[in-house]
């Protein structure tokens, strides 16, 4: 168990609003730190909407009769051990118990945790990273929910290597709950695993990343995946629907990348693909980190070692997994 008890989240944004609201429905001491009173206009309803969101999805879920039932939220309850009138308490509590602060250095006297989850522009979260370090308790752990910029870009201005990384969350995180706990080349390990024990407490599936990873887990499958699939259509290879099939029937999965793309919606896929193409000659560095260079070298030596003591695969009863 992490002995976190005051967490104080920076930005209340789309994301922000939503680690802030869960980490208060689990019991947490949870503070919004917001820079202007035109951002508490702009976050009060964002919480308003979480709310009811809540409160809406534990509803739906008095019907449901299977954990992979879509409508099932793993970051509200255990499936069975449900109690909705208690996961309602525990909506409305945390509803009324957030507390939005402007002043900085008030919100994070007293703070174990702090998650930054300002918009993804690196030099405000340098400075934000400046402003904050000599305010911090010794005792508070920092992380960042940044997509795609590396912690380590911000270690220095931190001024807590060892009790900083990153903690990145998934969209929509009472449903999709997962939390790619990442460390930089400076994270203590009892950071690490603080981390991780804190977000196991707020209903989430921790996942270790031991070094640095741009794309973390998730996103440095789900991108080159969503791209290449792009690609096959964009260059008259086939067609959305073979291509889905391809990867479906071929692999079980049940969803391909057009029916990803459907889902995540075409903007937010233009915007994604806009990125990586945006300025000729030059690789975006995510992309880069992400897709080059494979080591092919390490991938055969790995492979190797599971075939040379008999674990082919499924059909041998050992892979990489045990059946
Ligand atoms: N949206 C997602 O699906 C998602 C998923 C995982 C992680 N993230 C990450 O979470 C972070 C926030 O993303 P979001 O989608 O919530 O963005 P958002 O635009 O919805 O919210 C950004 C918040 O940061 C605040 N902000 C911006 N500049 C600031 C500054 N200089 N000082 C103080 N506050 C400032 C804004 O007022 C707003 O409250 C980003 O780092 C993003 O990469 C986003």
């Amino acid at each position: 168990m992490s002995s976190i008890k005051k967490v104080v989240v920076a930005g209340g944004g789309v994301l922000g609003s939503q680690i802030a609201f869960q980490a208060a429905y689990c019991g947490f001491d949870v503070t919004i730190w917001l820079r202007s009173e035109g951002s508490i206009g702009r976050t009060q309803p964002k919480l308003d909407k979480l709310k009811d969101t809540y409160l809406d999805a534990i509803e739906a879920m008095k019907t449901v009769e299977s954990p992979v039932d879509p409508k099932w939220c793993r970051g509200i309850a255990e499936f069975g051990a449900f109690d909705a009138e208690a996961c309602r308490a525990k909506a409305e509590t945390a509803y009324s118990g957030l507390k939005l602060e402007l002043d900085l250095a008030k919100a994070v006297s007293d703070a174990d945790l702090v998650i930054e989850s300002m918009a993804e522009v690196a030099a405000e979260k340098m400075a934000f990273f400046t402003r904050l370090a000599p305010l911090l308790p010794e005792k508070t752990l920092l992380v960042t929910n940044s997509s795609s910029l590396l912690p380590s870009s911000f270690t220095k201005a931190t001024g807590r290597p060892g009790k900083y990384l990153a903690l990145h969350f998934a969209n929509s995180i009472w449903k999709q709950n997962i939390a790619e706990v990442m460390s930089q080349a400076e994270t203590a390990p009892a950071s690490f695993d603080a981390v991780m024990d804190f977000a196991q407490e707020i209903r989430m599936i921790p996942l270790p990343v031991n070094k640095e990873k741009a794309g973390y887990l998730l996103n440095s499958l789900l991108i080159p995946f969503l791209l290449s699939g792009l690609d096959l259509v964009a260059n008259g290879v086939s067609d959305p629907e073979s291509v889905d099939k391809a990867w479906k029937l071929g692999t079980g999965a049940p969803r391909g990348p057009f029916e990803i793309f459907d889902v995540v919606g075409l903007t937010t896929a233009f915007n994604i693909v806009e990125k990586y193409q945006k300025v000729p000659g030059i690789i975006d560095p995510l992309l880069k980190k992400m897709m080059l260079p494979y080591n092919f070298k390490a991938q055969k030596a790995l492979l190797k070692k599971y075939i040379d003591a008999g674990k082919m695969g499924r059909a041998s009863g050992e892979g990489f997994y045990k059946y």
